[in-house]
């Protein structure tokens, strides 16, 4: 399947979604919403697929929304599109396999929001990341206001969501919102070498890691601590769960399903 504004390659189980409108720094207008959602859907039903990479074409991974549209909009089309952006966030945040966001340069606005929605964040040094909604007299509406009170705090939140302030790699990496931050040269091959490795792992678990960190971060301690050794437990129906342990004691490498 071809599309008009994301490219989409999937090679030894790791999938690539690259936005591709570098002459817009990749602003998410309604087609490429509409696009990154089909993509999803192929990824979720894609059993080959083990690792979602994330990623943009040239200078931006996503300069937020497409601002064009907001010119046109009033309150109903403004709620539908936070609506779909939402959505897609939710699509992403649901895949039952771990998705990277490589930000390989601007992430601003609803591109900050879908870094979040990501289960890791790696940061090229040439990357920027912002939530500058502010500036343009509204909010984040992707879930940005959220996602990042939880990912780094209330406090720092408010900051960057009320001054609109751009942030680079390191300072990103040092408030938590990053996982780590690589030179821009060997950024994608830096982020390959993860995909790989996670892709190598038990599927059942990456799984289960994902989804009881998901789950369980808004439960009180005692439910969420519950969860975890519910999906503990169900490691063991897969047969990953001996075949690493018994790799171990023969000390070699596990081959998880
Ligand atoms: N929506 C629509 N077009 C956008 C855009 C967006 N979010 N972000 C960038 N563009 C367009 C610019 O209008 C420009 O188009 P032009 O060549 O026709 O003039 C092109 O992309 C390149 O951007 P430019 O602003 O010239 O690059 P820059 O290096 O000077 O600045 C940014 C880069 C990211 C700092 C700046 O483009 C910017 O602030 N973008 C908007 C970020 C934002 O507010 N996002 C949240 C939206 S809710």
């Amino acid at each position: 399947m071809s599309y008009n504004t994301v490219l989409f390659a999937v090679e030894d189980g790791i999938a690539t979604l690259t936005f591709n409108r570098p002459e817009r720094l990749n602003a998410l207008n309604a087609e490429t919403m509409a696009e990154i959602a089909t993509v999803l859907d192929q990824t979720a039903q894609n059993p080959k697929i083990r690792v979602l990479l994330m990623t943009g074409q040239g200078r931006a991974f996503i300069a937020g929304a497409d601002i064009n549209d907001f010119l046109k909009f009033d309150p109903l089309a403004a709620r539908q599109f936070a609506d779909v952006g939402q959505a897609v966030a939710a699509k992403l945040e649901q895949l039952p396999i771990p998705v990277i966001a490589c930000v390989n340069g601007f992430a601003l606005g609803g591109g900050c929001e879908m870094a979040m929605a990501c289960d890791i964040i790696y940061a090229s040094e040439e990357a920027k990341f912002g939530q500058p909604e502010i500036n343009l007299g509204i909010i984040p509406g992707f879930g940005g206001t959220q996602r990042l009170a939880r990912l780094v705090g209330k406090g720092l939140a408010k900051e960057l969501c009320l001054t609109g302030r751009i942030i680079d790699a390191a300072e990103a990496r040092a408030i938590g919102l990053a996982a780590r931050v690589f030179p821009a040269a060997s950024f994608r091959e830096e982020c390959t070498k993860v995909a790989r490795s996670l892709a190598a792992k038990g599927r059942l678990s990456l799984r289960a890691v994902k989804q009881t960190i998901d789950r369980g971060f808004d439960l009180d301690l005692k439910n969420a601590c519950a969860l975890e050794a519910d999906a503990f437990a169900l490691c063991f129906a897969s047969p990953d769960a001996k075949e690493g342990a018994a790799a171990f004691l023969e000390k070699r490498q596990p081959k998880f399903l």
